[in-house]
């Protein structure tokens, strides 16, 4: 059995927390630093911690405020997650007091239509769940500026995300924020890469995205990443230096982010010391 597998195969046996700027000699692995980083071994383990992770935060912020605002992904690294909340969670009273935002869309696709992440929310989740309110994305708005200024106006009114869950983009994109897009606003348009749409599989050109300067005034934020496709750019993100160029890697600057991965997304985090 090589270093590798070994050390592997320590993470196998146990979920791994790295945390900033440290170095687990035990386990011999190193994180850089920012946030902290939980390494669970299998997709269904991380999406089995991230749920109970996010439902003991819910509950600990509903325990203290008539409303919770949660902010999810849409995508294919949650999907187990949510059944999970389906399964686990779904007559749960604290669902009474959720505002569930929608994080990002397509510009061009409606609520109904089936590649919308609205669709994607209301069909795995909304649909099965009792929040207290949906503020969702028109992507299909005839006038994107008004729904801009509309989505805007309601993301001030809210104040600031309470539970912000994120997935990543191979790019290291956020939301729909890709590489060196910025904006001075909570809510923007965003044009796509051509790498995103044929990551995702679609022709849409632009998408409508809450912001990264929103998105950081989040009181707690968990990222999730699973697979070999995201091997690169968690280490990128965590490795690398901050900047726009990978908006993933600015929250590291976040006082309460967690980024929860599978092993085979965090293989390269894994630096092998000599013994
Ligand atoms: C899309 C979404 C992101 C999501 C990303 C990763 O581009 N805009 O919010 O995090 O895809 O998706 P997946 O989980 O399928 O890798």
């Amino acid at each position: 059995m090589g270093l590798r597998s070994i050390i592997l195969s320590l993470l196998i046996s146990k979920t791994v927390i790295l945390s900033s700027i440290s170095t687990f000699s035990s386990r011999r692995i190193q994180c850089p630093y920012g946030v902290k980083v939980m390494v669970e071994p299998t997709y269904e383990e991380m999406s089995e911690r991230a749920c109970e992770i996010l439902m003991k935060k819910l509950k600990k912020i509903a325990g203290e405020k008539e409303e919770v605002v949660l902010v999810l992904p849409t995508g294919r690294t949650p999907i187990r997650l949510y059944e999970l909340l389906i399964e686990r969670y779904k007559d749960d009273p604290v669902w009474g007091k959720v505002i569930l935002v929608q994080l990002d869309e397509y510009v061009g696709a409606s609520p109904e239509d089936e590649e919308s992440f609205q669709y994607f929310l209301k069909s795995r989740l909304l649909n099965k769940l009792r929040v207290k309110r949906f503020i969702g994305i028109n992507g299909g708005a005839k006038n994107l500026e008004e729904e801009v200024i509309r989505y805007n106006e309601l993301l001030k009114e809210l104040g600031s995300i309470d539970i912000l869950v994120l997935g990543i983009g191979r790019n290291g994109h956020i939301a729909f924020n890709e590489p060196g897009f910025s904006s001075q606003l909570n809510f923007d348009i965003v044009e796509l890469t051509e790498e995103t749409q044929k990551v995702n599989g679609v022709t849409y050109e632009k998408a409508f995205t809450i912001t990264v300067p929103y998105l950081l005034k989040s009181k707690f934020i968990m990222l999730l990443a699973s697979g070999e496709s995201k091997q690169e750019i968690i280490e990128r993100t965590l490795k690398g230096p901050i900047s726009k160029d990978i908006p993933a890697s600015l929250l590291r600057g976040h006082p309460d982010c967690i980024f929860i991965l599978d092993e085979v997304a965090a293989t390269k985090l894994i630096t092998p010391i000599r013994p």
